[in-house]
């Protein structure tokens, strides 16, 4: 019986303008800018053959070479709903491993690195299949249009550099369809933007993104925020044009802020950063003032801080984390990464 196989390294993305509430078949609110990551991706090998009918989706997923039920089941459900798109999906028995370079279900979206890198293996053997080798830009565009479709952050991380998903008036091909590259729309000072991810806490987050998403659709807040994701967006693409950090920084902490402020005013209510969350963005605040170097922090949907400084600065910034902040972090977790140049194939 022959046997198809791919295998795609996909990072993870940190949004620096947040997605927060949808409509619709994952739509985006508002649009949303993102950093891919470098060091902290998925891994995914994928192997499958005909089944010779269209009943079921045999599939069997390993999760750092353990079966993951609970993964499984939304991989599953997640084929079903594309087999509209890849009509061969249904007519294979599929075996999927996966592992991560970092804690999943932290917040560090690792939805985004996972269901790109399984979405990149799908078309490599899309186009095994039908020996038709579409052109690169055809094949990302469909690749972060299909990862949208299983987590929307995942749609960003098919790009290196930076990524703008979401229609906006301010760039001409921004659609909430798919995620496009924007390493162009930035100064080069920022080519090497460092993150520093110390990791508060690696335990399983109590809300998954999904349901703080679904929390937007009656929140008292909603509309004003997506007015100022959008007014960000343009403060942030301005100021990343022409290469000011001191924009960066101050969109970026309010752009996380806000994430959370959303979250701790929906209803029912949550909180997800924790004493120490705070405790380190105190002390990130005070370092930029007293050293002048622009480092500052964003979050995503969890309590790890995101410490997003200039490559110029790792030294003195290594020195601060070491010195300052690891006390704060769960058994002295983090992960030195930085911006990345996307997925790769294995
Ligand atoms: C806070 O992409 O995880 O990380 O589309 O429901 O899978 P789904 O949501 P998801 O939401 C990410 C939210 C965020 C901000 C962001 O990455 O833009």
């Amino acid at each position: 019986m022959q046997k198809l196989k791919a295998a795609w390294r996909s990072p993870s993305n940190i949004a620096l303008i947040k997605y927060w509430g949808k409509k619709g078949m994952q739509v985006p609110a508002n649009p949303s800018f993102s950093m891919t990551l470098r060091n902290s991706f998925t891994e995914t090998f994928v192997t499958c053959h005909h089944k010779g009918d269209r009943h079921g989706i045999p599939l069997e997923f390993l999760f750092d070479g353990n079966k993951e039920d609970i993964f499984e089941k939304k991989i599953a459900e997640y084929f079903l709903g594309i087999t509209g798109h890849l009509p061969f999906i249904d007519t294979m028995a599929w075996h999927i491993q996966s592992s991560n370079t970092f804690p999943h279900s932290s917040g560090i979206a690792s939805s985004a690195s996972g269901i790109s890198a399984l979405v990149l293996c799908l078309l490599t053997i899309e186009n095994e299949l039908t020996g038709k080798f579409t052109d690169q830009d055809e094949f990302f565009k469909r690749a972060s249009f299909l990862s949208r479709l299983g987590s929307g952050s995942a749609c960003r991380s098919v790009y290196g550099g930076f990524a703008l998903w979401g229609k906006t008036a301010l760039v001409n091909d921004a659609t909430n369809e798919m995620a496009i590259p924007a390493m162009h729309l930035v100064h080069e000072n920022f080519q090497d933007v460092k993150n520093a991810i110390l990791i508060v806490s690696s335990h399983k987050k109590p809300i998954s993104s999904r349901t703080g998403h679904g929390l937007m659709t009656n929140h008292s807040f909603a509309s004003r925020r997506y007015l100022q994701a959008e007014k960000n967006l343009e403060s942030l693409l301005a100021g990343m044009k022409e290469g000011d950090w001191d924009v960066f920084v101050r969109i970026v902490e309010t752009e996380a802020l806000s994430l959370h402020a959303m979250m701790m005013t929906s209803e029912p209510s949550y909180i997800l950063m924790e004493p120490n969350t705070l405790n380190i963005i105190d002390k990130i605040r005070k370092f930029r003032k007293d050293s002048g170097i622009p480092a500052c922090f964003t979050l995503d949907a969890g309590p790890n801080i995101h410490l997003l400084y200039p490559g110029s600065s790792y030294g003195e910034v290594r020195e601060f984390i070491t010195q300052e902040l690891l006390v704060s972090c769960e058994r002295n977790q983090w992960i030195d990464d930085g911006i990345g140049e996307g997925p790769v194939s294995l």
